[in-house]
């Protein structure tokens, strides 16, 4: 396994929306493999492939962590739920929020892509997300709180949207000060 290179703002990978995988063979397996072991090595909750500068629907979410609820996967290919969960993880190739619960809720959040900048925005509670796994077979994950904050967070980096972009109009003129304190350069 191979560290791969962090993206951050203002670089303009993170604004590209990715493209359909189609290919599932070794290539996207060692690139999973890859993400997963810079995510940890970062401390993050997950990563899209734009954040390390690969433009395809592919990203990753850490359910080992205690706080995060054991993910509710249903097979949509006649598999048992954990044969989608390669090593227990929650790989997500062309993923699709297919269900978003009316509730709108306050999420706390943070993004490798921003380090050191925290804020709070409005997600829905509850999400069920279509997916492929790494073999290409499709699933359906359901999740509330912050399992399904994740996958909203992960999923709008394959649309090329920051968590940022959710602030209020408040929060994003203390959010383009912090940058300027920051010398992060933001795009108009
Ligand atoms: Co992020």
């Amino acid at each position: 396994m191979a560290m791969l290179q962090l993206k951050y703002i203002p670089d303009p990978d993170l604004r590209t929306p990715a493209s359909a995988v189609s290919t599932f063979g070794a290539g996207l397996h060692t690139f999973l493999d890859n993400m997963y072991e810079t995510m940890l090595d970062a401390n993050g909750l997950g990563l899209a492939a734009p954040q390390v500068g690969r433009s395809e629907q592919i990203a990753i979410i850490d359910i080992s962590l205690d706080c995060i609820q054991t993910p509710f996967v249903t097979s949509l290919s006649k598999q048992s739920p954990e044969a989608h969960l390669h090593r227990g993880r929650l790989e997500l190739i062309n993923p699709e929020i297919i269900e978003r619960s009316a509730r709108i809720v306050s999420s706390e959040e943070g993004c490798l892509s921003i380090p050191d900048y925290r804020d709070t925005i409005k997600r829905h509670e509850g999400v069920t997300v279509q997916a492929q796994d790494r073999l290409g077979r499709l699933y359906k994950v359901a999740a509330i709180e912050l399992l399904a904050f994740a996958l909203q967070h992960e999923i709008d980096h394959l649309h090329g949207t920051l968590f940022v972009d959710h602030l209020s109009r408040l929060k994003k003129v203390l959010f383009r000060k912090w940058c300027a304190k920051k010398n992060v350069e933001l795009e108009a």
